[in-house]
């Protein structure tokens, strides 16, 4: 296999920050707390705990593989190991580009509420109806969520521009240690909230009454968002580690570091909602019109609201800057463009895309695809078709297609590292994660 001249991650630590830049994100913090307000809780967890240990670990330590068999972007990597099987790396592009298109509009939110925080107009309201008219405002205005976005676009590029080792790798060095502090410094505040030990036994203790085949399967969706996986994220990532990288370590502290951002983001989240009396399942807005009343209420709650909105800058970051390098590494290295021309073609389609999407939540809100608008759409889209169609194939593809002599070769470091769940993990790639995932895939279809 040719090699070209391709950039490789430092050492052990960079493999893990920079996979779990990608993992870590507003699927953690802004998702994960009020979907599992919406189902229960503690159940919840519990079954999302399951699903990522069963289904996402095997199926990111596959992606990873297939990365690092190649040293290819997603197109070329899956076009390598078997030229039938590039489609999946084209679905995983166009996942990107397409997820980019919303997820761009949300991290612009978040700037935006970062700057209302640091100038106070945030703390200028009192009543939840005061806060929904201000978000539903501003979503609904025509330029200024424009603005917040580009500015957001703008950053990533421009990391994404310096290249793997300086752009992405050191932001992540620097970026992910920030967030911990800042989420277990909020997790402290909050525990010590009258009424908090309320919200942590919501979170935490199971009550299984509450689950249904409906919970898992959002479970399930839920932990292939936040993983970056079935989209050909960790593929190209992967195809920057270096020999030595131990794949299945990897992916275990990225699956770890992954579901404790989850935690910690409930553990932040549910004891400020339990102190103030509002209901743990108020849906998507929890964090944008909930939280914001919340720390209102808080002494210094400039400050806290403040670092709660950066600390979502920060995950959200780190997660366009791997979507952007899915296509950034296809343009550059399938169409042969150079680096910077490659990284400058997906801003500006990106752009495109999340004006569009951000402007139909405002005036172009008369353009439905399917009865839903842009921004809807390109959700639905991707998270209920494209992630779990391009998960389920590549099971397929790594369980039963690819060479297991290639699949051995990657996961032992050619014969370098004992291989002892060998059985348990061939199971679950050909077996179990497959037909787990086609059932999600049905479900999200609507056949049940
Ligand atoms: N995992 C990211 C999050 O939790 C989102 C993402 C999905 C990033 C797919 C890359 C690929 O927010």
């Amino acid at each position: 296999m040719k090699h070209t001249q391709r950039a490789t991650l430092g050492g052990k630590l960079s493999a893990v920050l920079v996979a779990a830049g990608s993992s870590v994100g507003l699927g953690n913090i802004w998702r994960f707390p009020y979907v599992a307000g919406d189902n229960g809780g503690g159940a919840f967890l519990a079954i999302y705990i399951l699903c990522v240990l069963i289904i996402g670990l095997p199926l990111m330590i596959a992606e990873f593989s297939v990365g690092r068999a190649s040293h290819k972007n997603a197109v070329g990597a899956y076009r390598a190991l078997d030229r039938k099987w590039s489609f999946l790396g084209y679905n995983g592009v166009l996942a990107a580009f397409l997820i980019l298109g919303f997820y761009f509009v949300v991290s612009g939110w978040t700037a935006e509420y970062m700057v209302h925080s640091v100038t106070g107009e945030l703390a200028r309201y009192t009543t939840a109806e005061e806060y929904t008219a201000m978000f539903e405002r501003f979503i609904g205005s025509p330029w200024r969520p424009l603005l917040y976005t580009s500015v957001f676009i703008l950053a990533t590029h421009f990391i994404i521009a310096l290249g793997v080792q300086k752009g992405i790798e050191r932001s992540a060095k620097v970026l992910m240690p920030l967030l911990f502090v800042i989420l277990v410094a909020l997790a402290i505040h909050s525990l010590l909230m009258p009424n908090g030990a309320e919200g942590l036994k919501f979170f935490l203790k199971p009550d299984f009454s509450k689950i249904g085949p409906a919970t898992v399967l959002t479970a399930l969706g839920q932990a292939f968002f936040s993983l970056s996986i079935g989209i050909g994220t960790m593929v190209t990532y992967a195809s920057y580690f270096k020999p030595e990288t131990n794949l299945r370590h990897t992916a275990l502290n990225v699956t770890i570091l992954d579901t404790l951002v989850a935690l910690l983001a409930g553990i932040v989240i549910f004891p400020a909602v339990f102190s103030v009396g509002i209901e743990p399942s108020s849906g998507p807005s929890l964090v944008f019109i909930t939280l914001p009343g919340i720390f209102n209420g808080m002494p210094w709650s400039m400050v806290w609201s403040s670092v709660f909105f950066l600390l979502l800058i920060v995950a959200a970051l780190t997660s366009t800057i791997s979507l952007h390098e899915v296509i950034t590494a296809y343009m550059h290295e399938e169409w042969h463009l150079s680096r910077k021309a490659a990284a400058w073609a997906t801003t500006g389609a990106t752009m495109v895309l999340a004006a569009l999407a951000s402007l139909s939540l405002g005036v172009l809100n008369g353009w439905k695809i399917c009865g839903l608008n842009l921004f809807d759409s390109l959700d639905y889209l991707t998270a209920n078709i494209l992630l779990p169609a391009g998960g389920f194939f590549t099971c397929i593809f790594v369980g039963w297609r690819l060479d297991r002599k290639v699949l051995e070769a990657q996961v032992t470091n050619d014969g370098h590292l004992p291989f002892r769940i060998r059985k348990v993990f061939v199971f679950l790639l050909r077996y179990l994660c497959p037909a787990v995932l086609l059932l999600v895939f049905l479900d999200n279809l609507g056949a049940f």
